[in-house]
């Protein structure tokens, strides 16, 4: 891998992570190849519905990324531009798997420009992870199927418990 370091100091690749996927690692890791610390910035997204706690995304984060020296986590509690001011992050980084991802993504970043002038850097991802979305792993554990190549072994176990505390008594067959 190419090493970019020094381009930035402190770079933040923000999510909702319900839950982090094994893509999301593979951005984490490539950021960290452009900026000397990055910060994985678990925020709330409201317009999406969670399925994990807050406590449970942040676990799961830490865990995923425990082996890459330099990264940590944390927890966005309202604007996420606010978050990088106060962390002295100089740059946003998103993975882009498809036009999908940058239609949503090009208004985040233009947003968050406006509000506090930071840019967004964005990765394409790697093949061997664009079929992979936080949301469809939770469809799949949903229903039964594997997920055990697409999220951490901690990730499968919360993202099942979630599954079943949420489970209606009408899907638990009564
Ligand atoms: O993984 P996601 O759901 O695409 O991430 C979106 C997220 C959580 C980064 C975005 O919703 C966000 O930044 N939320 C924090 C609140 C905020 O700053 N909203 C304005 C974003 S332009």
């Amino acid at each position: 891998m190419v090493e970019y370091g020094g381009f930035v100091t402190i770079a933040v690749v923000p999510g909702s992570f319900d839950p982090m996927t094994l893509g999301h690692v593979d951005l984490v890791s490539r950021a960290r190849t452009l900026a000397d610390e990055v910060i994985v910035a678990v925020a709330k997204n409201s317009s999406k519905t969670g399925l994990l706690t807050l406590d449970e995304r942040v676990k799961i984060a830490e865990d995923a990324v425990q082996d890459i020296d330099n990264v940590r986590v944390g927890v966005v509690p309202g604007l996420l531009v606010d978050f990088c001011s106060a962390n002295g992050a100089e740059i946003l980084v998103k993975g882009i798997r498809h036009g999908g991802d940058l239609d949503a993504e090009i208004a985040m970043s233009y947003m968050n420009r406006h509000l506090s002038g930071i840019e967004t850097l964005f990765l394409v991802a790697d093949p061997q992870y664009t079929h992979i979305a936080s949301s469809l792993v939770k469809d799949v554990s949903r229903y039964g199927g594997t997920i055990n190549d697409m999220v951490t072994p901690l990730a499968v176990t919360l993202v099942r418990e979630a599954w079943a505390r949420q489970r209606t008594p009408k899907e638990n067959g009564a």
